[in-house]
């Protein structure tokens, strides 16, 4: 569904991204993991043309997009999910989400459903249709982020650390939906610095190495890899230790 290639991106002769190959499968669930100022965010602004690539080619559902305008991609359903959520604080969650319809255009008019269809993933936005945008807690301003992207009907989502400074409660509803999601086909590529669970919600995986896709491979063989155990997954030799298998592991391995 994504195919990017060669990819170079630089800021003011810095190379950020020096080559990068990345692919999604159509109706996986594929994460990119990276440390702080790998290239991630600008991997994803590369592909939805916020940012311009020096080099390299985008094709996405079969259309070289390296040359298209933003609107222009997520027009043909191709949208993301920023980092740091931006959403607009003075609107209220209503009249986000009418942004997110905005981005459309002209096109189509089942429009309640789509409002539906958002309230019954998150039925804290429901609840809080009338609120301001910036009143809302980080977690539902998460929730808002995708739901307005959602009003996008979006084929592919790209989503950048959706779980970042989120309490453990937020971060678990937020992966549920993700879940969700990709159990109604949506594909979905996951930016995370929380790699463990991203690797949990994925099926494929990529990890960015300033600038460079370092390695990849179905989740749970980058999962069960030494070297990203000790540089990603933390806990070091105890967790090195534990082969996972499947996605949520043998219950032995259960940590709550
Ligand atoms: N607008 C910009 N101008 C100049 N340099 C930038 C700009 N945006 C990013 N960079 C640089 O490009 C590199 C990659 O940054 P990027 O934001 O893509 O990383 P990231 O993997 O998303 O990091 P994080 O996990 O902190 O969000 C960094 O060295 C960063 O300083
Ligand atoms: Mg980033």
């Amino acid at each position: 569904m994504l195919k990017v290639t060669g990819l170079v991106t630089s800021y003011g002769g810095i190379d950020a991204l020096r080559g990068v190959d990345l692919s999604v499968t159509a109706g996986s669930v594929t994460t990119l993991i990276g440390a702080n100022g790998a290239g991630k965010t600008t991997l994803i602004n590369t592909v939805t043309g916020i940012v311009r690539a020096r080099a390299g080619s985008i094709v996405f559902d079969g259309q070289d997009i390296s040359r298209l305008q933003p609107h222009q991609i997520s027009r043909l359903g191709l949208v993301q999910v920023p980092e740091g959520r931006r959403i607009l604080a003075p609107f209220t969650v209503l009249e986000n989400l009418e942004i997110g319809w905005q981005a459309l255009g002209k096109r189509g008019a089942r429009r309640r459903q789509d409002f539906d269809r958002i309230f019954e993933l998150f039925p804290r936005l429901a609840e809080r249709q009338r609120q301001l945008g910036g009143s809302l807690s980080g977690g539902e301003q998460q929730m808002l982020a995708i739901g307005r992207a959602l009003m996008a009907r979006p084929k592919m989502l790209l989503l950048d650390e959706p779980s970042l400074g989120l309490s453990p409660v937020m971060v678990k509803m937020v992966f549920e939906a993700i879940e969700r999601l990709a159990a109604d086909g949506l594909t979905l590529l996951l930016v995370e610095q929380n790699a463990r669970r991203a690797l949990d919600a994925a099926s494929y995986a990529f990890v960015l190495e300033r600038g460079l896709i370092a390695s990849h491979g179905s989740a749970v063989d980058v999962r069960n890899d030494p070297a990203i155990v000790q540089a990603y997954l933390g806990t070091g030799a105890r967790a090195a230790l534990e082969p996972v298998v499947g996605g949520a592991g043998p219950p032995f391995l259960a940590t709550t």
